[in-house]
């Protein structure tokens, strides 16, 4: 038997408008929890305009989490107006400011996580997937033994891609996707006649540009033969984050 392996998975923090708050009773459940979270996934769009101070402050609450960290840029982390910064170097601030928390790779005994980088520099909302990108999470995960969990962790839902795209991401049969962007936590199977991949979705964890739900994240739990997912909502009666939904899972290996 091994140790669970638990890791929060938040999205959509939006520095610049952000619950105070909320953002207050995030800080305290982690902490509550921090022996027991092994990693924390962020799925995209830290800041709301990617001004320095939003990353400025995005920085500081990711410096004081204390577990190890794995996060992507969204949408919402490149500037919008600055056309030139825009094409030329729309990752410049994301890198100055959180770029010693990025990365791509995570793997442990246990579990494989890739980040996909998912910004259109053309597009607002839609994202797209870099042919550096598809050949590098092909070439990591084939080196993946069968018994480890493969993750794709994104900002954009993987519907937001091309399809011949999509389809060499499904190639590489991952257990789950994780990701954000539409402010909406959901828990599925991305196929109807199969159980894996699950989407596991986070809604927005802090921001004040929630839309149909109120502020969320994910807690994922593997354990030695399945994997239990929890999504937990604001309650602003409690002052906390709470279970909403539990799905366990058996796995397939
Ligand atoms: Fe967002
Ligand atoms: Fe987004």
């Amino acid at each position: 038997m091994s140790e669970p392996f638990s890791f929060i998975h938040l999205s959509d923090l939006h520095f610049g408008r952000i619950h105070c708050d909320i953002l207050r009773d995030l800080e305290a459940f982690i902490e509550r929890r921090k022996e027991e979270i092994d990693l924390a996934i962020l799925t995209g769009d830290f800041t709301q305009r990617a001004r320095s101070q939003e990353f400025k402050d995005a920085r500081e609450f990711v410096s004081s989490l204390s577990c190890p960290l794995f996060i992507v840029p969204g949408n919402h982390d490149v500037p919008l107006y600055n056309l030139f910064l825009r094409f030329l170097s729309p990752y410049k601030k994301f890198m100055k400011y959180l770029g010693p928390f990025a990365q791509n790779y995570y793997e442990d005994d246990r579990l494989a996580i890739y980040g996909l980088w998912t910004v259109d520099n053309f597009s607002v909302k839609d994202g797209r997937l870099s042919s550096k990108d598809l050949r590098c999470i092909e070439e990591r995960f084939a080196k993946v033994p069968a018994e480890k969990i493969k993750i794709v962790a994104s900002h954009h839902p993987l519907e937001a891609m091309k399809k011949e795209h999509m389809d060499r991401v499904l190639d590489l049969d991952p257990h789950f996707f994780l990701w954000g962007h539409e402010h909406q936590s959901q828990v599925r199977s991305y196929h109807d006649d199969r159980k894996f991949p699950l989407v596991v979705a986070s809604g927005t964890s802090t921001s004040s540009r929630t839309r149909a739900e109120v502020n969320s994240f994910n807690y994922v739990t593997v354990m030695d033969g399945g994997i239990r997912i929890e999504i937990y909502h604001h309650s602003e009666k409690k002052r906390t984050f709470e279970p909403i939904r539990v799905t366990e899972i058996p796995l397939r290996h």
